[in-house]
């Protein structure tokens, strides 16, 4: 059986990574969507960098926790039969030991030269406008997909909707789109689906199957049914 997961804030939620709309869903009273734009980017480049930065520098104070770690068990043992579309920048799933990522909204731990278009790994902040460690040009920005940028890995996302046999959507409201239309495109090819999630998201309506809870405990019971 394949298997496309797709995760959202909710999943690292128990990790300590705020997600987007819960709760107050404020950054030093500035929405999200207010700096996570192209246009915030060139109006206020160092506001941006230093969102982006507090971000990254809080990735090492956090761990995956058993929703991650319970998808990492799944691909050893199911392999290339599972594929995880995340839309969280950050690297929790990797380090719960997945390594079929694709990561649609880009990622913190890499910057984009906005010179020589090179995408780096990058740990460190970015406000102080580092050279690009390719072409030498200060020109860095966080290599994360704003508002009214085009996801990376569109086609191959595609692919693996089209060949899934089951759509797992985890954590996520389905407000923002093309991620939220993923549940109708699987469907669409096929697939059965099943939603896990702490509230009813806005697309709930659109899945077989709707579980509320936290990822914590719906993702290892449901690996463990899987898995038999
Ligand atoms: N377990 C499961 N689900 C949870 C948990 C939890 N412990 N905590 C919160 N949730 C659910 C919430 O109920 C909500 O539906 O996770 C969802 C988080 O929603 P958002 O904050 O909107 O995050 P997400 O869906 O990932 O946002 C999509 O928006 O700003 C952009 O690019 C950003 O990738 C992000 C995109």
């Amino acid at each position: 059986m394949r298997i496309a997961v797709l995760t959202g804030a909710g999943i690292s939620a128990e990790s300590g990574v705020p997600t987007f709309r819960d709760a107050d869903g404020l950054w030093e009273g500035h929405r999200v969507e207010d700096v996570a734009t192209p246009e915030a980017y060139a109006t206020q480049p160092d506001v941006v960098h230093r969102f982006y930065d507090e971000r990254r520098a809080a990735l090492v104070n956090v761990e995956p926790n058993p929703a991650h770690v319970a998808l990492a068990r799944l691909e050893d043992a199911i392999g290339e039969d599972l594929t995880i579309v995340t839309q969280n920048i950050d690297d929790l799933h990797e380090r719960a030991g997945s390594t079929r990522v694709l990561h649609m909204h880009g990622e913190l731990n890499s910057a984009l030269c906005r010179f020589c278009e090179a995408r780096v790994r990058w740990t460190g902040p970015l406000a102080d406008l580092p050279p690009c460690p390719n072409c030498g040009v200060p020109e860095l920005r966080p290599d994360v997909v704003w508002f009214g940028e085009v996801p990376y890995h569109l086609p191959e996302i595609e692919v693996v909707l089209a060949k899934a046999d089951l759509f797992v959507s985890v954590g996520t409201s389905g407000a923002v789109y093309p991620a939220a239309g993923f549940v109708q495109v699987a469907r669409m090819y096929g697939a059965r689906t099943l939603e896990l999630n702490l509230l009813t998201s806005d697309v709930s309506d659109l899945f077989l199957e709707s579980r509320l809870g936290r990822a914590g405990e719906l993702v290892p019971a449901w690996v463990d049914e899987v898995l038999g």
